[in-house]
């Protein structure tokens, strides 16, 4: 099959994509195999993602950190997580970009938190952030039509030994599942390690969300389950894009979904906390495209 990337062609005198600041012909059309819409040999459902695709997802990565970072600056107790939306919603677009969840399936937010005992989607509004809670800020920003995805669980305040437990382990899960992560390993690989550390450490994996292909779209093939079976699922090749996004439990993994029809909750009211990156599998190993230290 041969397609151009994506469906916009870009021109042989525009400015690279790779932002290397060259003409796109005297850059990456020169490896014009780089052109291919190339697929995934097991699922064909999986799209591979070339060198210009890689470098257009970090750059909209680069995007996400720096709107995690001046979240993190903002946060304190007494704010709203309006406040927080309206900082994401203006630094993005003053940047070039979208915020990929505003008006996604109905979100109507341009960012998700979720204190405490909620597990993801939680919709900004007028909560007021208390000393001592715990809150996850998930980014996901199109730049120049790629899309990157990455969150962290922040501190309010002080935390409580329970607080600091269930986001160290959140953290390190996040770490434990990306470790996996190289060619002819499988999906199932970065699962397995994940549930077993977490359920380890006497915490339990949400089952009924998982990491994504990402990239070309906010939500794309395969599913990248955060629980599983060594040598199970697809093999992982150079090229594939995926988050890994485990959300973890302090006690049962039983979930609620709120009336809101978004924000999930824990059925025991236990704290749940999450880290996600964008990663990427090279031929060696793995690359961040939101990296940031765990
Ligand atoms: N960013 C979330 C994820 O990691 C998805 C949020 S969907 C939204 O996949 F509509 F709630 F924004
Ligand atoms: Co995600
Ligand atoms: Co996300």
């Amino acid at each position: 099959m041969t397609q151009p990337i994506r469906s916009v062609k870009i021109g042989r005198n525009n400015p690279c994509p790779c932002n290397s600041g060259k003409k796109y012909k005297k850059c990456c059309l020169v490896n014009s195999s780089s052109q291919q819409d190339r697929r995934h040999p097991e699922n064909a459902r999986i799209k591979l993602k070339s060198t210009i695709d890689i470098q257009g997802i970090r750059n909209a990565g680069k995007l996400v950190l720096q709107t995690l970072q001046l979240v993190e600056d903002h946060l304190k107790q007494g704010i709203t997580t309006d406040s927080i939306n309206t900082l994401v919603h203006e630094f993005t677009l003053k940047n070039n970009g979208i915020p990929a969840p505003l008006n996604y399936r109905g979100f109507p937010k341009s960012v998700c938190t979720s204190i405490n005992e909620q597990i993801c989607h939680g919709i900004p509004g007028t909560r007021v952030l208390n000393d001592g809670d715990i809150i996850n800020v998930d980014v996901t920003t199109i730049l120049n039509g790629y899309y990157a995805d990455a969150n962290k669980t922040f501190f309010i305040g002080e935390p409580s030994a329970e607080a600091k437990k269930i986001v160290d382990v959140a953290r390190q899960s996040l770490n434990e599942g990306i470790q996996m992560v190289k060619p002819d390993n499988t999906l199932g690989d970065i699962g397995w390690a994940i549930q077993k550390y977490s359920q380890g450490q006497g915490c339990s994996v949400v089952r009924e969300f998982v990491g994504h292909g990402v990239g070309f779209e906010f939500h794309e093939a395969p599913q990248v389950p955060h629980f599983g079976s060594k040598n199970a699922g697809t093999r992982l090749v150079p090229g594939m894009v995926f988050t890994i996004e485990p959300m973890i439990n302090l006690g049962g993994r039983e979930l609620i979904i709120l009336d809101d029809k978004w924000t999930a909750i824990t059925k025991d009211r236990s704290l749940s906390a999450q880290f996600e990156q964008t990663i990427l599998v090279t031929e060696t190993g793995w690359e961040s495209l939101t990296p940031y230290p765990l």
